[in-house]
């Protein structure tokens, strides 16, 4: 395949503009990155010893059989570890199973070099917690990252060295069972969310033995499949790679991510596995990432079926020159690599160079001091499932549940009440701790709803009927529903998705509640059309609620919130914690209005708000532009007050910083947190601007009928954007700026920076 003689990262994208990347050359061996680190005598002494097969070896991973996380299994994995000729092992956990497998590359290979254990601990390893998803509509990172401590603490005594987590993709297609994984839509929260990921799972010490290595993933472009659907083609312009699905990337570099994975799609016509750009020009080069990289699953041998490799040799080539080190699953890395050094196809400083820095992530884990320091079976016993560990899971499960509706107070739930308990997940101890749940429980740990409930009501005050199934037209359990209803003061319906109807290859066209759920409370409302109906969901993306929106008086978006679940969702719905989740993704009025996010750009000619139906403008004939639920979106059974905001100037220059305050009073009858949110709006630039950008948040607790003046101070970096010439800088000219409590707003403020 001829390739183009690869520019410098700037020139390259003044040649090509926007919208694609450039191919690159083969000379990739100025690219020898040799990181600064006190190991590195010890790894040049260990590297002089290794032959061309065993350092190979370092750039091969292999899947255990413990669970299976793709769609081809390995065998000879043990043939495989004692010819020295794996350097990573997944799916493989548990003191026993690691130190066993540990023992055989410690023991019985020539040079002795230990594995790394990785595993999907994406919210939780047994302890699980809510949902990536909803842990962001916490909007707490200090929570994410307390969760995340946990994880760490709990993987790493079963062996785990490395978890494939943070997903950091920006996610703004519901359609896409992934956007369960992720942080949501938003780039501002998507990377401090990241940051905190990394930092909860890294500690602040990898050579301690509870700390885990953490992986930015899926490099990049993922959440931005065609379609919604999971692995079709990304196509993106620089414009939006460089201001939207990098920055939550680069944030985790900043925070110290050890490794990187590249993600299954072609970006631009070239798939990341084999993206020179994306992980030499700009992971590497630019941001200058010392980790090392691996491939998703099988990643490398479906170049050939992208089309963009000739055969497994030949991707294994292009992914080792791409700058990605580890090869995931396809073996490509283990059949080809020498045999491409060999004929000088490949330049041995390119598998010096992914050795050298798998190695030194061993050394820093301390595993060449102690390869079986991770595999401590009295650890393993002593770590899992701490009460401590599934009170921070309850507390989470709550912060987590986003208050989307609440007419006429419906909600809190009065204890003197009785209530009817409806639907398939109300008892669910199954799905609650969603998708990517890594070892969690399924067979009963799991808190329901309907337990948590039991916490606050007494069984007589608690009329069950399941209604219907979460699947399937049937509706012959919607009659005890119904009688359930009528017995009841309240109602109570838990409904949502199955578990695996979000997650990896779990896309879907349709974002309604599946099956007869809608049925089940159109029946309810007609039978009762007094009662108060509280609809409680479980699911890993948003969904179309728009005939729910009009059914039920509350509505509580619990996702899937995990094994202590039901006790937080409870303590939500009888007021023992005041929710303040907000949305950190949009619900679209439905599926056609899809992708809709907040930060989209004006167009040309935007709806004319005073006439929304207006002739030549940007709107739909059968649906409204606005969202169901917008970005930011969340209740509280208080209501607050946000002040006109005061600006310290209303013109800066480029060394000036802006103070900018509002007063937020609790207007309402209970305390509460509320996460006051700071949006800005560059008027013009060299390339057209969102016409809203989140640029702080802060999570406020405010007893009733006290105020407190929030303040954040923005200097020209938190205004800073990769502008037409892709430099990362700001322009003069107007800003709009305003404090809200939700992202669905009209600016009244401005300030100019000259
Ligand atoms: C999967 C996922 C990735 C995961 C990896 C290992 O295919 O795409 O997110 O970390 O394989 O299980």
């Amino acid at each position: 395949m001829n390739r183009l003689i690869k520019p410098t990262i700037i020139t390259a994208l003044l040649l090509v503009g926007f919208g694609c990347n450039t191919t690159k050359s083969t000379s990739t061996n100025n690219y020898s990155t040799v990181v600064e680190s006190p190991f590195n005598a010890k790894i040049d002494s260990l590297m002089s010893l290794m032959t061309l097969k065993e350092k190979i070896g370092q750039t091969v991973m292999y899947s255990g059989d413990l669970t299976v996380t793709g769609p081809v299994v390995s065998n000879n994995n043990q043939k495989y570890v004692k010819e020295g000729a794996v350097g990573a092992m997944l799916n493989v956990f548990s003191a026993k199973a690691t130190r066993d497998l540990q023992k055989l590359a410690v023991e019985e290979t020539r040079l002795g070099i230990p594995l790394l254990f990785g595993y999907d601990v994406i919210h939780g390893y047994k302890t699980i917690f809510p949902i990536n998803l909803g842990l962001a509509a916490s909007w707490d990172l200090e929570d994410i990252k307390k969760g995340s401590r946990i994880a760490a603490q709990e993987a790493s005594a079963v062996g785990i060295h490395w978890t494939f987590a943070p997903m950091v993709d920006i996610s703004r297609d519901p359609r896409w069972g992934r956007i369960s994984e992720s942080a949501g839509e938003d780039v501002y929260l998507a990377s401090k969310i990241g940051k905190a990921y990394v930092q909860g799972f890294q500690g602040d010490d990898l050579s301690k033995h509870n700390t885990i290595l953490a992986c930015a993933k899926h490099f990049v472009g993922y959440g931005a499949a065609q379609a919604g659907r999971d692995y079709h083609t990304v196509n993106m312009g620089q414009d939006e790679l460089w201001n939207v699905y990098f920055p939550p990337f680069k944030a985790t570099v900043d925070a110290g991510v050890e490794t990187f994975m590249t993600a299954f799609n072609e970006l631009n016509g070239i798939p990341a596995t084999g993206n020179k750009y994306i992980f030499r020009d700009v992971l590497r080069d630019e941001w200058g990432f010392k980790g090392f990289v691996v491939t998703d699953y099988f990643a490398t041998n479906e170049m050939v079926v992208h089309g963009y490799a000739k055969d497994r040799k030949e991707a294994a080539k292009l992914a080792i020159e791409a700058g990605v080190d580890q090869d995931m699953m396809s073996n490509a890395n283990h059949l080809y690599l020498e045999e491409l050094v060999n004929e000088g196809q490949v330049d041995v400083e390119l598998i010096n160079d992914a050795c050298r820095r798998v190695l030194l992530t061993k050394y820093k884990l301390g595993l060449f001091d102690d390869p079986y320091r991770y595999s401590d079976a009295q650890r393993e016993k002593e770590v899992i499932y701490k009460p401590e560990f599934l009170e921070v899971a309850r507390k989470s499960a709550a912060m987590a549940s986003v208050l989307l509706k609440n007419d006429n107070k419906s909600l809190p739930l009065d204890k003197n009440q009785t209530i009817a308990l409806i639907g398939p997940l109300a008892k669910d101890k199954e799905n609650i701790i969603g998708n990517w749940a890594a070892e969690g429980d399924r067979k009963g740990k799991a808190i329901s709803v309907h337990q948590g409930i039991q916490e606050y009501l007494s069984d007589s005050k608690i009329v069950f009927a399941k209604g219907c199934e979460i699947e399937g037209e049937d509706e012959s359990g919607f009659s005890e529903a119904i009688n359930a209803a009528k017995r009841a003061d309240k109602v109570v319906m838990v409904l949502g998705e199955d578990y695996d109807m979000s997650g990896e290859a779990a896309s879907r066209t349709n974002i309604k509640l599946p099956g007869s759920q809608t049925q089940l409370i159109k029946a309810i409302r007609e039978a009762v059309p007094n009662k108060k109906i509280i609809l409680v969901l479980m699911n890993g993306r948003p969904l179309d609620l728009s005939e729910e929106d009009i059914l039920a008086d509350a509505i509580l978006e619990a996702w899937f919130p995990g094994t202590s679940g039901g006790y937080g969702v409870a303590d939500v719905l009888f007021g023992a914690y005041n929710p303040s989740a907000k949305l950190p993704v949009t619900f679209p009025r439905n599926v056609g209005q899809v992708p809709i996010y907040y930060n989209m750009k004006r167009a040309g000619r935007p709806m004319n708000p005073n006439n929304p139906k207006e002739d030549y403008t940007s709107i739909y004939l059968d649906s409204p532009n606005s969202p169901l639920y917008p970005f930011g979106h969340g209740l509280s059974y208080t209501t607050y007050q946000y002040s006109d905001i005061t600006l310290s100037s209303k013109t800066i220059g480029f060394s000036d910083t802006l103070s900018v305050s509002a007063t937020i009073t609790n207007t309402g009858d209970y305390d509460g947190h509320e996460i006051v949110q700071l949006y800005i709006h560059d008027k013009v630039g060299s390339l057209t601007r969102p016409v809203k950008e989140l640029k702080g948040f802060k999570k406020v607790f405010i007893k009733k009928g006290e105020s407190k003046t929030v303040n954040f101070d923005l200097t020209v970096e938190d205004l800073k954007y990769y502008t037409a010439d892709m430099s990362f800088n700001v322009e003069p000219g107007e800003f709009q700026i305003a404090i809200k409590g939700s992202s669905d707003f009209d600016f009244k403020h401005k300030f100019t920076l000259e």
